[in-house]
């Protein structure tokens, strides 16, 4: 197996049996984030919540979606401080202050499940718990915008927006993405506004939002690990995502757990 998936063939809209499967997996993913929560202490390696997470999984009957993923080494992604994304978990322990995002995706029973929080290590400054906060915000600001018949651009606007408001950057190189059998499907989903982008969100359609911002500049570079990308000018950022279903008058969030439980919505407290 190569790891690399083909082309996105599914369609944009599921069937009412693969919603139901999608309400599983997009529980069993808020849950592995919770279990997670207790390990993100100084002193704790990323390496270790990639250990915790990824048993999460296996004892859910699920496989951790991410792992060989087009070469993708582990089972999750932790992006600390000025990682914006795709952090892969090594040895180095979590230090006090520092902010971490983790990202679960799981394959569970043919469709995945794709969340990801922030979480503060011990004592976190003012002013990356205010890029915290609002790049949560940001993201529900941008969920509650999801209305059958409006442009899918819609989203992207709400959270630039949002973010123009509070002087934080939206990172434009990673985007949410349709999901239900395949783990990045068709479509598209930008944290900007794109004027071009007027595809219709119709009932029905899964898709993650994920929004990234920082303090400073949204410019991106890459590791030569060819997966971490960081902000060029080193400032912090932060992302929160949620798999989301399209209903005939507005949203679903699926990640969370089957009593409820919003790991975004309870884990900074
Ligand atoms: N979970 C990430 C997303 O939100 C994708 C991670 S791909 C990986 O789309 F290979 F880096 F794991
Ligand atoms: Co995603
Ligand atoms: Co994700």
């Amino acid at each position: 197996m190569t790891g690399n998936p083909g082309p996105a063939i599914s369609s944009n809209v599921r069937t009412e049996e693969e919603i139901q499967r999608m309400r599983l997996a997009g529980n069993a993913a808020a849950e592995v984030l919770l279990e997670v929560q207790p390990f993100v202490q100084p002193g704790v390696t990323t390496d270790k919540i990639d250990q915790i997470a990824h048993e999460a999984i296996l004892e859910r009957n699920a496989y951790p979606s991410p792992l060989n993923y087009r070469g993708y080494p582990k089972s999750v992604c932790t992006s600390v401080n000025e990682v914006i994304c795709h952090g892969i978990p090594d040895s180095r322990p979590l230090a006090d202050g520092d902010i971490v995002n983790v990202d679960v995706t799981l394959y569970l029973n043919g469709v995945h499940g794709d969340t990801s929080v922030m979480f503060f290590v011990g004592e976190v400054d003012e002013e990356s718990k205010r890029l915290v906060l609002e790049t949560r915000t940001a993201l529900y600001a941008g969920i509650h915008s999801v209305k059958p018949g409006e442009p899918i651009n819609t989203i992207g606007r709400t959270i630039e927006n949002h973010a123009r408001q509070h002087n934080l950057g939206v990172v434009r190189e990673f985007i949410g993405h349709g999901i239900g059998t395949e783990f990045h499907s068709g479509l598209q989903i930008k944290h900007y506004y794109d004027p071009y982008d007027s595809t219709v969100i119709v009932p029905g359609m899964t898709f993650t939002i994920e929004p990234m911002l920082t303090l400073g500049s949204p410019t991106c570079e890459m590791w030569d690990d060819d997966w971490t990308a960081v902000t060029r000018d080193g400032s912090r950022t932060a992302q929160f995502e949620h798999t989301v279903l399209v209903t005939e008058d507005g949203v679903e969030i699926l990640t969370k757990t089957k009593d409820g439980v919003v790991p975004a919505e309870q884990v900074l407290g």
